[in-house]
C-alpha cells in the first residue's frame, strides 16, 4: 500500500502524472463527482488548520466521498494519552484514507507504520508537508507550463517552514532550476537540507538577506509566515517576524510575469495592497489544492490507474 509522507516517496513522473490528473478534474470535475461514492477520508488534525483540513475535506467532498474526524488534537483521545499508532489502527476500521497533521516530525510516518489504509501526511511540526508542495508544483505548472528552468526565491522563515523544506526536496527533481533562499540568518534553510538535498543536485543556489537583491530575476517569489509556534521563546519571534513585509513598491523591480506564491496563512509578510496585482497567485494556489488533493485520494485509493508506477493505465 502507497502512503504519502514524504514528497520522495512519489517519483518525479508519478508525481507529474498526478499533477496532470488534478488539471484534468479541474477542467471537468463533474466527471468525479462519484468516483469515491461510498468511501471515508479520517482527517485526524492534531495541530490547527485552515486550508489544508477543509480542502481535505472538500476534495472528499467533491469525489462523492464522506468525511470524518477532528481538528483539535483537545477533542481527541491523545489528551488521554493515546498513541499515534492505536489512533491510526482504529482509524484504519473507521475510514478508508487518513490525512493527519501533528506537531510532532515524524507522527504520520510512525502511523503509517501501523496503518491498514493509506496515511497522507497533511504537516508534521516543522519537518514535511508534501501536500502542500503538490499544490505548489500544480500553480507553478498552471503559470508557466513548466517547473524546468524556474528561478525561485524563497522568502522567510525558511528553517521552520515544513512547505518549503518539501518544496525545496521536490524542485531538485527538474531540470534548471536556480534557488535563491532569502531569510535572516537565524531563518536560514537548515544546513541538512542544503547539504542533503540542494548540494548534490548540482543546481545554483544562493543564499541572500534583502529580497530587493534579487526581485528583477525572480520567476518565483515564495513567501512565508515566520513560524511562531515553533520559536522556543517569544521575544526572538518578535524581533524576527516582520523581516520581509512584501509591498507595491518593491514589485516594481519584479518581472511581469512573476508569480507571487505564498502557502498561507499570511501574517504580515504581504502587503494587502499586492493582492490586487495580477502576479499575486495565493488564493488561486489554495484553490488548485483542492484539485490536487481530489487527485492523491483517487491514487491513494486505486480508483484512477496509470499515476503510480507498476499500474497499468
Ligand atoms: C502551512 C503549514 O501549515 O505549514 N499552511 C498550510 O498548510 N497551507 C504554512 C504555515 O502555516 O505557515
Amino acid at each position: 500500500m502507497r502512503h504519502l509522507i514524504d514528497p520522495l516517496d512519489f517519483t518525479r513522473q508519478e508525481t507529474d502524472r498526478l499533477l496532470g490528473l488534478g488539471e484534468k478534474i479541474l477542467e471537468s470535475p463533474q466527471k468525479y463527482a462519484h468516483r469515491c461514492d461510498g468511501k471515508i477520508l479520517g482527517t485526524l488534525f492534531f495541530e490547527p488548520s485552515t486550508r489544508t483540513r477543509l480542502s481535505f475535506e472538500s476534495a472528499m467532498l467533491r469525489l462523492g466521498g464522506q468525511v470524518l474526524g477532528f481538528s483539535d488534537a483537545g477533542s481527541s483521545s491523545a489528551t488521554k494519552g493515546e498513541s499515534v499508532a492505536d489512533t491510526i489502527r482504529m482509524v484504519s476500521g473507521y475510514a478508508d484514507i487518513a490525512a493527519m497533521r501533528h506537531f510532532k516530525e515524524g507522527a504520520p510516518f510512525v502511523a503509517s507504520q501501523y496503518s491498514r489504509i493509506p496515511v497522507i501526511n497533511a504537516g508534521d511540526g516543522g519537518h514535511q508537508h508534501p501536500t502542500q508542495t503538490l499544490t505548489d508544483l500544480f500553480t507553478i505548472r498552471r503559470r508557466r507550463g513548466k517547473v524546468d528552468g524556474v528561478t525561485i526565491g524563497l522568502c522567510g522563515d525558511l528553517k521552520f517552514g515544513r512547505t518549503v523544506h518539501s518544496l525545496i526536496k521536490s524542485l531538485v527533481r527538474y531540470e534548471n532550476v536556480r534557488f535563491y533562499f532569502i531569510s535572516p540568518e537565524e531563518l536560514r534553510v537548515p544546513s541538512y537540507i542544503l547539504k542533503e538535498v540542494v548540494m548534490p543536485s548540482g543546481h545554483q543556489w544562493e543564499e541572500v538577506r534583502a529580497m530587493e537583491d534579487v526581485m528583477p530575476e525572480l520567476d518565483i517569489l515564495y513567501m512565508t509566515r515566520v513560524q511562531r509556534e515553533r520559536f522556543f521563546n517569544e521575544e526572538d519571534y518578535v524581533r524576527l517576524k516582520d523581516s520581509y513585509i512584501l509591498t507595491k513598491d518593491k514589485l516594481r523591480a519584479a518581472k511581469k510575469d512573476l508569480s507571487i506564491l505564498h502557502p498561507l496563512p499570511r501574517v504580515n509578510e504581504i502587503a494587502p495592497e499586492v493582492d490586487g496585482d495580477p502576479r499575486a497567485v495565493y488564493f488561486e494556489q489554495a484553490r488548485g489544492g483542492v484539485f490536487v488533493r481530489m487527485a492523491l485520494i483517487l491514487t491513494l485509493l486505486g480508483l484512477e490507474k496509470g499515476i503510480l508506477s507498476g499500474e497499468g493505465a
